[in-house]
């Protein structure tokens, strides 16, 4: 799919390179000739958004490394250095910390988008299942870096997780001891995920060029689920048509992160995580970041341990057999009316899912929690391959040019081109 690169060295320079490394043609076959499908909508800019956020914070978080000490007898005061010495350090460490939260809004957008468009489907699973590999690298080097600042909840929310891992049978002490480096969440833990926050971000880097590349290898998927036909017709030049869509979505997104660092800063965050971390005094309510609720309530829907780590480990892993587990020939919910349905039945139940792990696990919210657990694995596991066989699906258009003149506003759009 990658489009024809019309690129010609000019100067002596640029031919002298391109016979030793082509990169200016890659570049340009994948960045500016690259046929993008014409009808696509915003949400399609949620890549770019995503790419943006993830050099913003390996920018941010380079900085603030530079006046981090990973220690636990510095480390909390060292953040409060950051905050009221380092010039702009209160504008780097919230730029960092809420620009976690926003990578998640993002990536969460990014992934309903691709339910709701069908974009798991074949050809496009390895696409997909990478998006699972970077999702899960996004969530190791979050929770690894919100133990950082040594708080509260940095303490109770590591102690917590690593002692998931305590419920394996036979081996799961021995794990816990060498997750910890010793006996208890104390500096040998601390100082590993240092080391591993720092780390994952760039493998999570060359992840995301795996994605694009294979991407860039069967082409974006489109509102309409149908393939580009015809390049002439279905498609427009990525350069400059989706290069300024994904500038003008990457500015948008930075106002609504701008506000949260400008007028709410903390807003996202948990005021426990502004005491000290202290081994004697546990948080009335350990919860973690926003982000991983809907995980923690089903990972506390189970009565046994052991089953809700492995539910909670089950209901991210779900997520890589759908490109199989969806029987459905038809990939865009537009033209599957029950599949759209339930699409938003689901995406209300992640809500209900992460607005239950913020409460007690006590009584009703027990009780909600367990339904919605089983709702979310039917999502997955009895609905879409039974959907597939059933439901009536909407004929498609024959080519994502037919589905763009059949609106009223493509029609103007064509007329208006054919005036040019
Ligand atoms: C750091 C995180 C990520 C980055 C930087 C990233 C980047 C991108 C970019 C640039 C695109 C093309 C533009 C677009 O369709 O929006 C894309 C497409 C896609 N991504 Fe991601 N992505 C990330 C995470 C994920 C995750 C977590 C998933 C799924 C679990 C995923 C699944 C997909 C799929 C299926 C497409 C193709 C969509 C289509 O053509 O309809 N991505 N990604």
């Amino acid at each position: 799919m990658h489009g024809h690169s019309t690129y010609v060295p000019q100067t002596g320079l640029t031919k002298w390179l391109e016979s030793r490394l082509p990169i200016i043609s890659l570049v340009h076959s994948s960045f500016v000739a690259f046929p993008t499908p014409r009808n696509l909508n915003y949400l399609w800019t949620f890549g770019a958004i995503l790419s943006f956020m993830l050099i913003a914070q390996i920018l941010t978080g380079v900085v603030l490394v530079m006046h981090y000490t990973p220690h636990v007898t510095l480390a909390f005061s060292s953040v409060e250095h950051i905050m009221r010495d380092v010039n702009f350090g209160w504008l780097l460490r919230y730029l960092h910390a809420n620009g976690a939260s926003m990578f998640f809004i993002a990536v969460y957008i990014h992934i309903f988008r691709g339910l709701y468009y069908g974009s798991y489907k074949a050809p496009r699973e390895v696409l997909w299942i990478l998006g699972v590999v970077i999702f899960l690298l996004m969530m190791a080097t979050a929770f690894m870096g919100y133990v950082l600042p040594w708080g509260q909840m940095s303490f109770w929310g590591a102690t917590v997780i690593t002692n998931l891992f305590s419920a394996l049978p036979f081996v799961g002490d021995p794990i816990v001891t060498w997750l910890w480096g010793g006996f208890s969440v104390d500096n040998p833990t601390l100082n590993r995920f240092f080391s591993l926050h720092y780390l994952l971000p760039f493998m999570i880097a060359g992840v995301v060029v795996l994605h694009i590349w294979a991407l860039h290898h069967v082409g974006q998927n489109n509102p309409t689920g149908v393939e580009i036909k015809d390049i002439r017709k279905d498609s427009v030049p990525f350069t400059p048509h989706a290069t300024i869509k994904d500038m003008f979505g990457v500015i948008v997104f930075f106002i609504f992160f701008s506000w949260f660092v400008f007028y709410t800063p903390n807003y996202l965050g948990h005021a426990d995580n502004y005491t000290q971390a202290n081994p004697l005094v546990t948080p009335a309510h350990i919860v973690p970041e926003w982000y991983f609720l809907p995980f923690y309530a089903i990972l506390r829907a189970i009565p046994s341990k052991l089953g809700g780590v492995i539910a909670m480990f089950g209901s991210i892993a779900v997520l890589a057999f759908l490109p199989w587990l969806d029987t459905s020939k038809v990939r865009s919910a537009v033209y599957r009316p029950l599949y759209r349905q339930l699409f938003w039945v689901f995406v209300l139940v992640a809500i209900g899912l992460g607005y239950l792990g913020a409460m007690p696990a006590e009584g009703g919210y027990v009780i909600a929690s367990r339904i919605l657990t089983v709702y979310y694995f039917a999502h997955f596991l009895v609905i879409l391959p039974l959907l597939g066989l059933f439901e009536k699906t909407k004929p498609l258009p024959n080519s994502i040019a037919e589905s763009v003149l059949a609106k009223p506003q493509g029609a103007a759009v064509a007329a208006a081109g054919s005036n040019v």
